[in-house]
């Protein structure tokens, strides 16, 4: 009896920390909110405030933040404020269309948080900073580039949709110390669906961690998206507004072991006509991956730059497969980049490339 009792208690055990395992997924509903009548009244939203069960189940709650006192803050921060410590449901925050100047940080401890703003209109949803790395903190000592971040996102299971994000600094080529950040963003498993990330020089921190950004678009001029995250860059475009210098992903992987890169994947690349590079190596086995992508007249014949450090290029992975434009000629490329085959582009082309099996249900 005894044991059989053990053997069972066992068995529950097991069956409990197996459901566990499981772990949460980012689905579409993670990043829509409800209407009532299909109004866009945030007002008739039928979530708000309260718990509801989504299209898959399970509960979400919606903060509203209007900057004319009618939600339930009026600040993007003071919403992050309200959601608890060590968050266990979707918190959507709904941002309705305003510039809201504020700088945001969304800490490790509030995961499943969502910045919803209108997918339809991302550009009247704006969150806006302007810190530079040369910027001091009031004890004099300089913020560096990973503390400019106007938005910075250290959770797990961050989505966003429908905002801009930017940084207005203007970096001048040769200024001091002019990176100014857009976006950080440091947690595991991200959705970012028709995002606009807007700067000059280093606009999107891609840190670490496993990163779909879908339809969005990010501008800048100098290494505009760089770290050293795993992250799917699907249907986005990458607009370079370079005046005298410019690279569009510089990332930063340092080892072989590590399965870190960026790959841009039906893309369009555009620009203001100065000729930039498609990546730079800023890590030894630095890895960035073009397919399918559209790229204009932009681009160094050359395409890619080993950072002045020659041994990279034994190292870095930099791939091109299937792209059209005049960009895209590969006649005078570096030999130390290559024309990938199908069957090396394949890895990069879809989600199994940022694990999305275990985490993503779009
Ligand atoms: C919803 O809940 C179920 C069961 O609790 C879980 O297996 C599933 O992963 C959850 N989905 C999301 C999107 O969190
Ligand atoms: C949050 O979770 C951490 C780690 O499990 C724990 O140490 C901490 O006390 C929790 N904090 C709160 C406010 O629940
Ligand atoms: C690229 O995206 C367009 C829509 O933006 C889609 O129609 C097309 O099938 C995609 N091509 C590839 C190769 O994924
Ligand atoms: C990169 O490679 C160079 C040359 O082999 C080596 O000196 C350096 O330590 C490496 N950097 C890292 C971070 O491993």
């Amino acid at each position: 009896m005894d044991f059989i009792r053990m053997a069972s208690f066992l068995l529950l055990i097991i069956c409990v920390s197996g459901v566990k395992g499981l772990g949460k997924y980012i689905t579409w509903d993670d990043i829509k909110i409800h209407y009532q009548d299909n109004d866009q009244d945030y007002k008739k939203i039928t979530e708000r405030l309260s718990f509801r069960n989504g299209d898959d189940g399970n509960q979400s709650r919606v903060i509203v933040v209007d900057q004319s006192g009618h939600g339930d803050s009026r600040t993007l921060q003071a919403a992050v404020e309200m959601v608890p410590v060590n968050n266990s449901i979707r918190v959507k925050i709904y941002i309705l269309p305003g510039v809201y100047r504020e700088k945001v940080m969304v800490p490790a401890s509030k995961p499943y948080i969502s910045f919803i703003g209108d997918p339809n209109h991302a550009s009247e949803t704006v969150l806006s900073w302007h810190d530079k790395a040369s910027d001091r903190y009031k004890d004099g000592s300089e913020l560096g580039t990973y503390r400019t971040a106007s938005v910075a996102v250290e959770s797990d299971y961050f989505c966003a949709s429908g905002i801009t994000i930017e940084n207005t600094v203007v970096a001048v080529p040769g200024g001091y110390k002019m990176q100014a950040v857009a976006l950080r963003i440091a947690g595991n498993k991200a959705v970012l669906y028709r995002v606009r990330i807007l700067g000059t020089q280093d606009t999107l921190l891609d840190e670490t961690g496993s990163h779909y950004f879908y339809r969005c678009y990010i501008q800048g001029s100098v290494d505009f998206i760089f770290g050293n995250a795993r992250s799917l860059y699907k249907e986005c475009s990458l607009h370079s507004v370079a005046d005298k210098y410019g690279a569009i992903a510089a990332h930063h992987r340092n080892s072989e072991g590590e399965d870190t890169g960026f790959s841009f994947v039906n893309c369009s690349v555009t620009g203001s006509g100065l000729a930039i590079f498609l990546g730079r190596a800023w890590g030894n086995y630095s890895r960035a991956v073009y397919s399918y992508c559209d790229i204009d007249n932009i681009i160094d014949p050359s395409g890619w730059s080993d950072w002045n450090q020659p041994w990279r290029q034994r190292t870095a992975v930099f791939g091109e497969y299937e792209c059209r434009g005049k960009g895209a000629d590969r006649k005078k490329r570096v030999s130390w980049s290559k024309s990938f085959e199908f069957e090396e582009a394949l890895h990069f082309l879809d989600t199994d490339f940022i694990g999305g099996k275990d985490w993503l249900r779009l």
